[in-house]
């Protein structure tokens, strides 16, 4: 049998696990990211592949991750030793733990400075500045903003002492109790913000630019986009959902409860792309790529709408709620990492690590403003953090986890950890961690090599 409990905590209920890892599963991404590569790539045609990858890779490992979590009841590293241990497999696969972990802290470090700008701009939009709709205005507030290295790191560092002072409270009193409270808090302001952009926006133009299927945009990159993005934004490949799966119930049953989260967090990027479009469509703004679209344009679209500052500040602190939710979920992991190989206190890791945290993120400070110029490949450092670990580093990780799960771990102490509803719902979701899932990963690598050698 597995052990009962985690010595990190326990989620109260499967209603709290579910805000948590749905917390974790909404973030910038959501509403950065997903709205943006949908329409870029082709959308409706790309909604379809991303649902796909999210299916056919993102379920089978969301359960895998979480298994490996609730049988080990550890730190990523320590629950797949111990589980490679009992299956009589090498004690190496504890890398991969260790692999999980670093990759979270990584996003966390760029995470947090973007997470920043949005607590500027609740400031900023609050006090009006946005009122003008003025492009050059909205556009020199931008440009100020993000080349100033110490308000940046300022903002970026408020942020990150919130994310680490949860952390440090705990899985219940920290994590547990802010998220209650949180979650209900973003999912009502974004459906305030959808219903504004269906009275006041241009709500076809956004649902077209979204759903209208272009095929012709679904190159080889757009696949490779779509599941780094599956992985991104359901929070797989870096020890998130193994560390809160470490602190699920017992018999609660795993294959259900990723359904639950996989269906919120794709329900959410929708709402959130059919809160954005209609409003920038309305004021015919061109989207445009990365942060630019929320910080930049949608600025200027509030600005010339009814009630904008209102609506405007609204939509800063959603972003901001829901950034916190899934910070504290990239971390959590390597704490817990420390706790157990270091027996330092929790709030002695939180602290140490967010200090660590802190002079990473400097990196992705100064990418927008002394260091914006490319490193390699065109990047500069904060876009090739960003790409490595969404494109690189998440489908490796989920790779490995997908064939320690399917090949490594004993199928009985799977059947027993699952607790799915059916035998039916296991075969499926056995057959697709040990074959769909690494063969899409792997096929979709292949080709994206391909294409990067093209
Ligand atoms: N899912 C979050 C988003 O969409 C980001 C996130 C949270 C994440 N936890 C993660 C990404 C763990 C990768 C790994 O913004």
């Amino acid at each position: 049998m597995s052990k009962a409990e985690s010595l990190h905590g326990q989620w109260r209920s499967r209603w709290t696990y579910f805000l948590a890892a749905t917390g974790s599963a909404v973030g910038l991404g959501n509403i950065w990211k997903f709205p943006y590569i949908a329409g870029e790539y082709g959308g409706g045609a790309f909604v379809l592949v991303y649902l796909l990858c999210i299916v056919v890779v993102g379920w089978p490992v969301l359960i895998a991750e979480a298994a490996i979590g609730r049988r080990g009841r550890k730190s990523p590293l320590n629950s797949m030793l111990d589980l490679a241990r009992a299956a009589g497999a090498s004690p190496h696969w504890r890398w991969l733990g260790w692999a999980h972990a670093v990759t979270g802290l990584l996003i966390l470090s760029f995470y947090t400075v973007i997470a920043g700008w949005s607590l500027f701009y609740i400031v900023e939009s609050a006090a009006g500045i946005f009122a003008t709709g003025e492009r050059a205005v909205v556009e020199r507030v931008f440009r100020d903003f993000t080349g100033d290295f110490s308000a940046v790191l300022g903002y970026s560092t408020l942020f990150l002492s919130i994310t680490m002072l949860c952390i440090g409270r705990g899985v219940e009193k920290g994590i547990e109790a802010s998220l209650r409270y949180v979650m209900p808090g973003m999912l009502a302001l974004l459906l305030v913000l959808v219903g504004y952009a269906m009275s006041s926006g241009d709500f076809e133009a956004g649902l077209r630019f979204l759903f209208a299927p272009d095929f012709s945009a679904l190159t080889v990159n757009a696949v490779l986009v779509a599941l780094g993005h599956a992985f991104f934004t359901l929070g797989l490949g870096a020890g998130a959902m193994m560390i809160y799966g470490a602190y699920t119930p017992a018999r609660m049953s795993l294959p259900r409860s990723a359904v639950d989260i996989a269906v919120a967090d794709t329900f959410i990027a929708l709402l959130a792309g059919l809160a954005l479009f209609p409003i920038l469509f309305a004021s015919d703004l061109e989207p445009q790529q990365g942060p630019g679209l929320i910080f930049l344009t949608l600025p200027i679209a509030f600005g010339n709408m009814p009630f904008g500052t209102l609506f405007g500040t609204v939509f800063f602190v959603m972003l901001a709620l829901a950034a916190y939710s899934s910070a504290i979920s990239m971390i959590e992991s390597m704490v817990t990492i420390w706790i157990e190989k270091w027996r330092v206190s929790r709030a002695f890791a939180a602290t140490v690590l967010g200090v660590i945290v802190w002079l990473l993120s400097l990196g992705t400070v100064m990418s927008f403003s002394i260091a914006h110029e490319p490193l390699l490949w065109d990047k500069n450092f904060f876009q090739l953090l960003d790409y490595i670990t969404s494109n690189l580093l998440l489908p490796l990780v989920s790779l490995g986890t997908a064939i320690f799960a399917g090949w490594v771990v004993r199928r009985p102490v799977l059947e027993e950890t699952l607790r799915a509803r059916s035998r039916a719902v296991f075969t499926l979701w056995y057959g697709a961690v040990r074959w769909l899932a690494p063969i899409a990963i792997g096929l979709v690598f292949l080709s994206a090599i391909g294409f990067f050698s093209s």
